[in-house]
């Protein structure tokens, strides 16, 4: 069976629309088994400011201090993994929600403690439990929290969650949903990039913030994975075996 992983952005969780929902389906109808991560970087960003504590991004990626972690986690785990889930189910989708720290299914260690604090990279997945899930007909909705080293949780960027569950899970599809129709150019669509145009994107600065490790991962996952695309959550994705948004491309197209 071919997987699709879909990495949610916390950006437009709450502006899903229905032809997102459509487009999940019609994957469904086509024959792919689909694995969600999602993110929560408005919500987190909200409950920082009702705890006056400033939110700081380097390259970006979240600065995690001890009490940045323990909000990210309540708002992942208590609040976006729920709302999703719940979305899923009623469009008719049925899904599961899946703290990624429990069984090491994500397990992580420190970037650079010194710099970003409790920030993780995905080192090893448990596929086992996901495969579970799926041979149930159940959707896995994944939050970015991983299991770190010494009884430790890390907070894990959602774009490399999703794109080390691509790895594991030898996906067919990574596909990285946002609040903007993929990456953009002097506010234009980019329909397909390769790994040198990319990187000049981000030299030059077009590509910058939370688009980084997204790009980067993409690139990353190309490695494995035959198509990587990043589009809108806003909009239909997929329609007719057609996709739409930025796609990723091994190679030069000549
Ligand atoms: N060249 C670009 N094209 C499109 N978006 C860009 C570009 N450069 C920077 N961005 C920014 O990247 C943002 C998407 O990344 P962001 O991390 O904010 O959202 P997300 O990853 O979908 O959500 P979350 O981080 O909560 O999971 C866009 O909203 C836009 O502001
Ligand atoms: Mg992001």
């Amino acid at each position: 069976m071919k997987t699709v992983v879909v990495k949610c952005g916390g950006s437009v969780l709450k502006e899903l629309s229905d032809s997102f929902f459509n487009s999940m389906k019609s994957l469904i109808e086509d024959g792919y088994q689909i694995v969600f991560v999602h993110g929560g970087g408005p919500e987190i960003n909200a409950m920082l400011e009702k705890m006056d504590v400033e939110s700081e991004f380097k390259n970006g990626l979240r600065v995690t201090s001890r009490e940045v972690l323990e909000a990210a986690e309540l708002v992942l785990s208590g609040s976006m993994n729920r709302k999703l889930v719940r979305m899923l189910e009623q469009k008719g989708i049925p899904a599961i929600g899946v703290q990624s720290s429990d069984q090491g299914i994500l397990r992580a260690d420190f970037i650079s403690q010194e710099e970003l604090g409790f920030v993780g990279d995905v080192t090893a997945v448990n596929k086992n439990v996901l495969e579970l899930f799926l041979q149930a007909g159940l959707l896995p909705v994944m939050t970015p929290i991983a299991k770190g080293p010494d009884g430790t949780v890390l907070n894990v960027n959602a774009d490399h969650a999703a794109g080390a569950a691509a790895y594991a899970l030898a996906a067919d599809h990574l596909l990285m949903v946002t609040d903007v129709p993929g990456v953009l150019k002097d506010g234009k669509l980019i329909p397909s990039l390769t790994a040198a145009e990319t990187n000049e994107l981000i030299d030059s600065g077009v590509i910058s913030g939370g688009m980084i490790p997204k790009v980067k991962t993409a690139l990353k996952a190309l490695q494995s994975c035959e198509h990587v695309h990043i589009v809108s959550g806003k909009k239909p994705f997929y329609e007719g075996g057609k996709w739409y948004g930025t796609l990723f491309n091994k190679e030069e197209t000549i």
